[in-house]
């Protein structure tokens, strides 16, 4: 009896730990920031909660389709920054929970807005607008400052921009341009503009990484991004459209089905702290943050002196929209030769 018992004990103990451990002790972070940020939230938030972060760090568009990939067997819990449109475009599709943070009465009016369009499926973390920058060294007569002065032939491929299907940045420019301008006169621009374009890169942000060392001379970029680099030392110049500017509105969400909860939840709350918030600017990332109490980095592009447009994202974060000009940019700018 005393024998049995005490197998029985064993038995469930070596079980329970090991349950319980996973629950709470690890969070797989689909994480769409620059690599440093990344970096620097896991480990505060390890530091301070003891969970263990299998953090990966993948652009926006990647992650949405690494997400929709997993559907029914989510190997992620959170996916926490990236641009705006592919987290609605989740929240649509039924890839995200549903979560009402009692963390939202602190968050500013756009930040709640982005949860309210995606019934409460995800969820603003911060918030920055498009630009370029360019490198003052190699551009040193006339500098662009408008979206059409990139079509200048002296520019010929000196330009970078991402690929939109990976990157959420460059989406944000194509929802961008054909709010600015309608959507056939936003695909001849693109189309004009391919004769300036060297790359289309993966990630949004390598555009003004190469614009800073001279591998080219202007990214098409956020720009934060682009103050990033004045502020490494490079000489970049960072520019606010003059015709206006589409922005986006970062966000988080919870995976639908994801294998620890409990650490998702957690890692949630701690992400809309204005405590945890204050991390990026220590990894060079001067977005403006969701929490108003967060001290809004002074590098960060004031988005008052910015002339945004109203940019809709429940229309370009819709399944239907961003599909459907995933698509046309596919066939008519990204099947060009190069
Ligand atoms: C950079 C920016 C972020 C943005 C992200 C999108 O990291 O600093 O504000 O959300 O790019 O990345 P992606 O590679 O998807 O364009």
């Amino acid at each position: 009896m005393y024998r049995r018992f005490t197998l029985a004990a064993a038995t469930a103990l070596a079980l329970l730990p090991v349950s319980t451990f996973a629950q709470s002790n690890e969070l797989v972070l689909y994480c769409s920031v620059g690599e440093e940020w990344c970096r620097a939230q896991s480990e505060a938030f390890s530091r301070e909660t003891g969970i263990n972060v299998l953090m990966t760090r993948k652009s926006s568009g990647e992650t949405f389709a690494q997400i929709k990939a997993e559907e029914g067997q989510p190997r992620g819990d959170v996916w926490w920054g990236g641009t705006g449109d592919p987290h609605l475009q989740a929240a649509q599709e039924g890839l995200t929970e549903e979560y009402k943070s009692p963390m939202l009465a602190e968050l500013q009016a756009w930040a709640v807005g982005q949860a309210e369009t995606s019934g409460f499926r995800t969820v603003g973390i911060y918030a920055g607008a498009l630009g370029f920058g360019y490198n003052s060294t190699l551009v040193t007569e006339n500098p662009p400052a408008c979206w059409k002065d990139l079509l200048d032939a002296r520019y010929k491929e000196d330009i970078q921009v991402a690929n939109p299907n990976s990157s959420g940045t460059s989406y944000t420019m194509l929802a961008t341009m054909v709010q600015l301008m309608g959507e056939d006169e936003a695909f001849a621009y693109l189309k004009d503009l391919h004769a300036n374009i060297n790359q289309y890169t993966k990630s949004g942000s390598a555009p003004i990484r190469a614009a800073a060392t001279g591998e080219s001379a202007i990214g098409i970029v956020f720009m934060h991004d682009a103050v990033a680099q004045t502020v490494e030392g490079a000489p970049i110049v960072t520019v606010a459209p003059c015709e206006g500017t589409g922005y986006e509105v970062g966000s988080m969400s919870l995976i639908k089905g994801g294998p620890n909860p409990e650490a998702a939840k957690a890692w949630y709350e701690w992400a809309l702290s204005a405590k945890a918030q204050e991390i990026g600017a220590t990894a060079k990332s001067f977005q403006v943050p969701s929490n108003s109490n967060a001290a809004t980095p002074p590098e960060a592009p004031k988005l008052a002196d910015i002339k945004l447009i109203d940019y809709d994202f429940a229309k370009y974060g819709s399944s239907e929209v961003r599909t459907a000009l995933l698509a046309r940019w596919d066939a008519e700018i990204g099947a060009l030769p190069k």
